[in-house]
């Protein structure tokens, strides 16, 4: 049988490009896959401190991010809903991962050259590189093999950090024998969606623009005034052609993504038959946003205040989540002799 893994850092309440990246293929994975499929989804909170966090935003920012994913359908009765740090069987096998990882490896993840470069740049001087941020790629590792995962649903930016994964993977099988599964990486249709305000860069909670991405609970009147201001571009009519419209072209995936199209040129050319304008374009994705958000929101508001239930679904999807990690931690110690 097969095991599902995922991770979302809470550093934020989740963005439009968290959900059709990766989030909503989890719904899909859950509604889909055959009953004994194992579907475990983790709030990576450890990975989180790897910038710095206050502590009071965080733990606010972990309990949005728990009751987004109730939000948009995860069913806790169904998954293994959890926050990492309760487990520590992940950070136990990051250790024993970490002896067998290579720096010259770590050293070549583009989101360690892109964050450290920015730990610098703002710094201006090397301490501000830490040993975690540069590990991160490890934990990663571990939060998946720890569980035996054979599929990780995930954006584009985290293909990377999946192929270490498996090279981290199949060298422990080798040195002490099959160990772990080799995971596979299942990306959605909606790979990497961008920024409202820089749009050849992608969506990102850390955005310091908050107009640069839609949060899965903002209003719909938040939505459409976030897409108003989207940047775009002054080339008359609407096409689909990413190298050169970036910014038009983010829209109609957007769009298309929300309403169940894959054929994006198919959809620009609708639009442009209807002799639609740049205004008019982004307020029929608003459309398509705000119903397609609705009911997340709905929820949301609902779930977000219970502290008491979402503390109970984080309590028991620990145990789980315990259970799940505990055989793999094992075999991995008798295979390195430490049992
Ligand atoms: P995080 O929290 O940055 O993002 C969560 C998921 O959203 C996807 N994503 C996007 N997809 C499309 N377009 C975008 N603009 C966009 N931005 C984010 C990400 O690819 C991701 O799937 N390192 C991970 C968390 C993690 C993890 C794991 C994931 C820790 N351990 C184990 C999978 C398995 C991260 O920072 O995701």
């Amino acid at each position: 049988s097969q095991t599902i893994f995922s991770g979302i850092q809470p550093t934020g309440i989740p963005h439009l490009g968290n959900y059709l990246g990766a989030l909503r293929k989890w719904i899909f994975l859950q509604r889909d896959s055959p009953p004994d499929t194992n579907l475990i989804f983790c709030l990576v909170d450890l990975h989180a401190l790897t910038l710095p966090q206050a502590p009071a935003q965080l733990l606010q920012w972990k309990r949005e991010s728990l009751a987004t994913l109730l939000a948009i359908g995860l069913d806790p009765g169904r998954c293994t809903v959890f926050e990492q740090s309760r487990v520590p069987a992940h950070t136990e096998l990051m250790w024993l991962l970490s002896c067998g990882a290579s720096m010259g490896m770590l050293n070549r993840m583009t989101q360690w050259k892109s964050k450290s470069g920015e730990a610098v740049k703002e710094a201006t001087s090397v301490p501000a590189l830490k040993l975690g941020l540069f590990s991160y790629p490890v934990l990663q590792a571990a939060d998946i093999l720890v569980h035996s995962a054979t599929h990780v649903p995930v954006g584009e930016d985290q293909v990377q950090h999946l192929e270490l994964t498996r090279t981290l993977a199949a060298s422990f099988n080798h040195h002490y024998g099959p160990t772990f599964p080799i995971p596979q990486t299942i990306l959605s249709p909606a790979k990497r969606i961008m920024s409202l305000r820089h749009p050849t860069t992608k969506m990102s909670k850390s955005a310091p623009d908050p107009k640069s991405r839609i949060l899965l609970t903002d209003s719909p009147s938040t939505i459409q005034s976030k897409l108003a201001s989207a940047v775009t571009d002054s080339i008359g009519g609407i096409t689909y052609s990413p190298a050169e419209r970036p910014g038009v072209s983010n829209l109609i995936e957007i769009y298309a993504h929300m309403s169940d199209r894959s054929d994006f040129d198919a959809v620009a050319a609708e639009f442009q038959d209807a002799g639609m304008n740049m205004k008019g374009l982004k307020e029929k994705v608003g459309e398509a946003v705000v119903v397609g958000l609705e009911p997340v929101r709905r929820v949301y508001e609902r779930v977000v205040g219970e502290s008491g239930y979402l503390d109970e679904i984080a309590r028991k999807g620990a145990e789980k989540a315990k259970e799940s990690a505990e055989g793999t931690l094992e075999r991995v110690k008798r295979a390195v002799g430490l049992l």
